[in-house]
């Protein structure tokens, strides 16, 4: 049995990664040493077991992304002081991306900062969410408005845990995979399982290690994102991010192609990859609302002057400021959506 393991160098906050089919053996040696209790957030559907050689109470969280709120991070937090989690003590982060997002932010602000692993049960946490320290919580304004940079101490990848992973929040994680083929222009299919998500966390890995705060490359990793965040909020969430995200995508190539960055081959290689390689949808079932979705693309937290998007080109994948409203009609009409 393999275990890979991929650093994410951050000097003193530097953390492995362990990545494989049991992978969740390696959970005690990343827990610090002054820990002497630990509280694993986690929820109920979530049935991947931990065994710990300190004391612990697990604290299951309600489900679905209209949960990742304030409330629960209350909730959390009362669970910590009634077991009496101290600075010195842990917090497991075990689930998918909701669950190691709330963990990390209550870990972030318990006693102004308590250690936190997480352990990804998730496609998108093992590829994504878990790794690089992005925690946090939606707001009625946003996703993710509230949160803070917190690392894990490490994080645990056991791809035992996909065994159970419905089909669905596969597909979810195929997202993310296919947004990391785009940025790599690696053709991550031909990997087996343990091997792909490995080579995901070294992109991501390099990616937040050269620019842990986002100031700029870190950035990249939001491909997708700002229609795909939109996309999710309009729908209520129905919409799957890792779907969501590769809609985004397919939307960024037409955006891209409208501002003369890519081709037209290229557009249709985005629709090739997303739609058959990966097997993704690559536009909403529903009918969509545009004006809707561009009021809530200007909600979107990275757009800072105008609107922000990250755009393939010639030079690769960028950061591309002041898009210009007329340019996104442009790219829906490319992308003949039905509309309400
Ligand atoms: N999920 C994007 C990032 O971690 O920066």
């Amino acid at each position: 049995m393999t275990i890979n393991k991929v650093i994410v160098e951050l000097g003193e906050r530097s953390y492995p990664v362990f990545i494989g089919h049991g992978a969740i053996s390696e959970i005690n040696t990343v827990i610090p040493k002054t820990a002497q209790r630990a509280v694993i957030v986690t929820q109920e559907n979530i049935r991947f077991a931990v065994k710990l050689d300190i004391p612990s109470i697990t604290v299951p969280i309600a489900d679905g992304e209209r949960n990742k709120n304030l409330q629960t991070i209350e909730f959390v937090s009362q669970k910590f002081a009634e077991f009496g989690l101290t600075r010195e003590d842990v917090v497991i982060g075990l689930g998918g991306g909701m669950v190691t997002d709330v963990a990390g932010y209550a870990a972030a602000g318990w006693h102004r900062g308590t250690a936190v692993v997480h352990v990804a049960t998730s496609l998108v946490g093992m590829v994504d969410a878990a790794i690089g320290g992005k925690t946090g919580v939606n707001t009625s304004a946003g996703k993710n408005l509230i949160g803070a940079f917190w690392q894990p101490r490490g994080v645990i990848c056991d791809l035992d845990a996909l065994a159970t992973l419905p089909e669905n929040e596969m597909r979810c994680g195929l997202g993310e995979i296919a947004k990391y083929h785009f940025l790599s222009g690696d053709d991550l299919l031909k990997l087996e399982m343990p091997e792909r998500v490995a080579r995901c966390v070294k992109i991501k890995a390099e990616i937040v290690s050269a620019d842990e705060r986002e100031g700029g490359r870190r950035a990249l990793l939001n491909y997708g994102h700002t229609l795909g965040h939109a996309l999710e909020r309009s729908g209520n969430f129905s919409l799957a991010h890792g779907e969501a995200v590769a809609i985004g995508m397919i939307f960024a190539a037409h955006l891209a192609h409208v501002l003369g960055r890519i081709d037209q081959a290229r557009v249709d290689q985005h629709y090739k990859v997303i739609g058959q390689t990966y097997g993704l949808k690559v536009k909403p079932e529903n009918k969509i609302d545009r004006s809707e979705l561009i009021r809530l693309m200007h909600g979107d937290k990275k757009a800072v002057t105008g609107l922000t998007f990250v755009l393939d080109g010639r030079s690769g994948i960028e950061t591309v400021k002041d898009v210009s409203e007329q340019q996104l009609h442009r790219a829906f009409d490319a992308m003949q959506l039905v509309e309400k």
